[in-house]
């Protein structure tokens, strides 16, 4: 059977008992505190809890997922991998542990016709209810199931719905057993095989590690559909499989051609390595699929350690460069069917892979370099090993992979100084810390140290308060007292003041009391926990320890809000207009104004920018709820939220929700709804770096304003060109048009002038011995000019001396020009315009046949041109 026909024959069982079989989930969940999809229940987890109401009583999936933490297992074992497909069914308070063994087992042993002499059972020890099921329903005997205290998901003890569970594993034979005396169903080793997890979901584990019952008692099962298609296949490993055979191959033929020697099967090495990066190309063919970008946090980090690997592990293969971008089309050809997000996607997956391989390249590249010229000085010093130091400064400086120095030093047989290498990765470590500090330190200990924590922020709900003064900080020092001209730095007990970050700018506003008055020009952090005010005393003295009334200037904060609003509403948009991978990758947001960069290719197009300015607007119509909640640091912390956003956050961290179209970890001031946000309008974009863009928009009045200016300009366009304001681009067409057509006419009328006037010229020429020689004025020419109508008059003279003076702007320039057997006879052009030149209070030079000068007087002009003659002959003559 084929993976897709197992594929089908799995959703086609359930279905056929009532289930409904719904989509899989991204591979990104909506929920920006996980970093991926790993197992099919997780779209579930709301409907588990009673958050939700469930898709149907009963469901199947085929849910793509994806897992990190078994990396270095992958391809050194037969079985693991990082992106897998998982089939499961799933109850919701309907049926519970009698169906799910039951039908698992039909499933297992007569629709897909595995030998029930080769499964063994797992259960949770004190799972009475299961071992009866099995024992009664089933008929398996005692010896067949076997008590795991693992048996219960998720493992290791994490938050959410959870339970015990029953497994069947299927053994592979004896042959493939690690001989250990407790080697048994439970064993890790190759023997066994899980083939299937059932979860009986009932409880829920909170915070304090106690399990609460869930409102329902829950089905959720899960089977890795490689693993069941290598035992249906009867394959040895998941690679031989069909899922990955098309991949392995494109792989085995690339390498065959690029040195001929490969072949699958002779050398382990290489094996693994082709087996690594088949498993990589899927996993990272889905994750840019789903819209992440390679970066050096979160999924992205994950998404270019993938492709870096790979791109390393290819030299064992020769693999040449770029070649994972080439691999992901054929993963696409192979999986587009089954997801079809894959095909929509192809040229942005390519893309962004082909990008992170190049760049990838260039740091290999220079780093190469660098090692060799190591290489030659340790050979040529007689020594055997490359220094510690010398590895971690192709690491730190250059971005250049250990393992990989480690491998072309052995190529040369060399060996690292690895204590040295990580003894300096510690140093470095250390330095970091200390820098940490240190900054810290020089931002003014003395002021910040006591400060921290001292804040609390009710900006969100209160513009306005009254509160204490607990510090003032003068020039990095802690003083009793600021009067009026004093610039201090205020920390205060509440705070309204929204403190820069995450992109929104601080706030402004006011700080006074009876006599006292100081006017509040920012709000930042200037360390972790410190809430600072940047203020200047304007009247009477702030006094610590006093009270102080301070006010937000609120019309200024309303606009920054509506502009944070914006940007969420702007993010959503992009994604939904270019595509999932157009993620943000900074911000900054200010009043009425932002700016936004995110992950994409190509420039917006006309259409485009309409589209994404359409949907924000269309959701600002919309009047959809702003809301803000926040969300224990432990869930975040479990699902790998701080990798993600490699900033820090107190115990809680705040996710902003919008409709229910977007979601995002954000600790920015914004609207209660999106209508506040009023016109949304874009106003430029551009190019920052490789696959990154910038867009700038504008808010509520800011982009009526803008409209009005535009507006404006348009207006007056339309005055000036004596045209309605719908006619000014014909018209405008229009006068270019006959602007080009006078041009023209005026050129021709120039030519036929200038013909007229090379005549002229040529008929007072006179000779010198047997030279003919022209000196001549002409009316007022620019140099170009005057340079082409020399040309014409030697030209027509057939050869001699041309020499052209005209006035411009108050000034004199001359042009020379000499034919070829003038200067062969001694005839200079730089020469005789130079001295032609001085007499007109000037001078210049060029080359033997053609010079050109200038002079400060026009009144000499004639008589400069006068000299000529004279020269021509002396020069002739070899005088000059
Ligand atoms: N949640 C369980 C697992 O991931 C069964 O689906 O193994």
């Amino acid at each position: 059977m084929t993976s897709d026909e197992l594929r089908k024959k799995f959703l086609g069982f359930f279905a056929e008992r009532d289930h409904r079989i719904v989509q899989p989930a991204p591979l990104i969940p909506s929920d920006p505190t996980t970093l991926f999809t790993i197992a099919g229940m997780q779209q579930f987890v709301p409907a588990f809890r009673g958050e939700v109401p469930p898709p149907a009583p009963r469901v199947a999936t085929c849910q793509k997922c994806l897992r990190i933490d078994d990396l270095e297992q992958v391809g050194r074992t037969p079985r693991h991998e990082t992106f897998f497909e998982m089939l499961g069914n799933f109850s919701f308070g309907d049926y519970f542990k009698r169906e799910a063994i039951a039908w698992a087992w039909q499933l297992v042993t007569k629709d897909l016709d595995i030998p029930a002499d080769r499964l063994w059972i797992t259960i949770y020890p004190k799972d009475d209810e299961a071992r009866a099921i099995w024992r009664g329903d089933i008929n398996l005997p005692d010896e067949r199931i076997v008590p795991v205290e693992d048996n219960w998901w998720p493992t290791g003890g994490g938050l959410g719905p959870c339970g015990p569970d029953t497994e069947i594993i299927y053994d592979a034979g004896e042959q493939l057993g690690c001989a250990k005396p407790d080697c048994g169903p439970a064993c890790d080793c190759n023997r066994w095989n899980e083939v299937w997890n059932l979860v009986f979901q009932q409880y829920n584990r909170v915070e304090d590690g106690s399990l609460a019952d869930l409102p329902t008692q829950n089905i959720d099962t899960g089977m890795g559909l490689e693993r069941l298609a290598m035992i249906i296949q009867g394959c040895s490993t998941i690679f031989d499989t069909d899922l990955f055979r098309p991949i392995m191959y494109y792989i085995a033929e690339m390498a065959r051609a690029a040195d001929g020697s490969f072949r699958y099967g002779a050398n382990p090495q290489a094996d693994e390595a082709a087996r690594i990066i088949s498993d990589h190309a899927r996993a990272v063919t889905f994750m840019a699929a789903d819209g992440v970008t390679p970066s050096n946090e979160g999924r992205g980090y994950v998404l270019r350690r993938l492709i870096r690997r790979s791109a390393r592990l290819g030299r064992r293969l020769n693999l040449p460069t770029p070649f994972m971008s080439r691999i992901c089309p054929v993963v696409v050809r192979h999986m587009g069917d089954a997801y079809p997000e894959l095909t929509d996607r192809q040229d942005v997956v390519v893309k962004f892979v082909q990008a992170e391989e190049h760049r990838f390249d260039e740091t290999l590249e220079q780093g190469s370099l660098l090692l060799e010229r190591v290489i030659e000085r340790v050979k040529s010093a007689g020594a055997a090993t490359i220094p510690g130091e010398t590895a971690f400064e192709l690491y730190d400086t250059y971005g250049f992979p250990y393992e990989l120095t480690v491998e072309i030093a052995a190529e040369h047989g060399l060996a690292v100084e690895e204590q040295q290498f990580l003894h300096a990765m510690e140093g470095q470590r250390e330095r970091a810390r200390a820098a940490a500090a240190q900054s810290f330190a020089y931002r003014g200990t003395e002021g910040y140290g006591a400060a921290a924590g001292t804040t609390e922020f009710c900006g969100y709900e209160e513009l306005t308060v009254t509160a204490t003064i607990l510090h003032l900080i003068k020039d990095g020092k802690e003083v009793e007292n600021a009067r009026a001209g004093d610039k201090v730095e205020v920390i205060l007990d509440y705070s309204p003041f929204y403190a820069e970050a995450g992109g929104q700018v601080g706030d402004t506003g006011l700080l006074d009391a009876e006599a006292t008055r100081a006017r509040v020009e920012d709000a930042h952090h200037p360390a972790e926990g410190v809430h600072a005010l940047r203020v200047v005393v304007e009247q009477g003295e702030l006094v610590r320890g006093e009270q102080v009334h301070a006010s937000v200037d609120a019309e200024r904060r309303h606009a920054i809000t509506r502009a944070h609003t914006a940007t969420h509403l702007l993010h959503h948009a992009l994604r939904t207009v270019l595509g999932p991978h157009a993620v943000q990758s900074g911000s900054l947001v200010e009043r009425d104004r932002l700016r936004f960069d995110f992950a994409h290719f190509a420039p917006l197009t006309p259409e485009e920018i309409r589209q994404v300015e359409d949907v924000v607007n269309r959701r600002v119509l919309d009047l959809c709820p702003v809301t803000a909640t926040l969300v224990p640091m432990a869930e975040a912390r479990k699902a790998g939220a701080i990798a993600l956003f490699g900033e820090k956050y107190g115990d809680e961290v705040r996710m902003v929700g919008i409709g229910d179209f977007s979601t995002e970890l954000c600790a920015g001031t914004h609207a209660p709804n999106t209508g506040a946000v009023g016109t949304f309008k874009l106003v430029a974009q551009s190019s920052i770096g490789a696959g990154l863009r910038r867009v700038e928009a504008l808010t509520g009045l800011a982009a009526l304003e803008h409209v009005r200016r535009e507006e404006g300009a348009l207006a007056r366009s339309a005055e000036l060109l004596r045209a309605a304001r719908e006619d000014v681009p014909t018209r405008i067409e229009t006068l270019q048009r006959e602007l080009r057509d006078a041009q023209r006419r005026i050129e021709s009328l120039q030519s036929r002038g200038a013909a007229a006037v090379a005549d002229e010229l040529v008929g007072k020429a006179q000779a010198v011995e047997d030279a003919r020689v022209v000196a001549g004025r002409t009316v007022n020419l620019s140099a170009e000019a005057l340079r082409n109508l020399a040309d014409v008059v030697l030209e027509r003279l057939g050869g001699g001396v041309v020499v052209l003076g005209t006035e411009a702007d108050g000034k004199v320039l001359f042009v020379g020009e000499v034919s070829k057997d003038l200067t062969e006879r001694g005839v200079h052009a730089g020469r005789l315009v130079g001295d032609v030149a001085k007499t007109a209070g000037g001078g210049g030079g060029g080359r033997p046949d053609f010079a050109q000068a200038g002079g400060r007087d026009p009144s000499k002009l004639d008589e400069a041109l006068s000299t000529v003659a004279d020269l021509v002959r002396r020069q002739l003559a070899g005088k000059e």
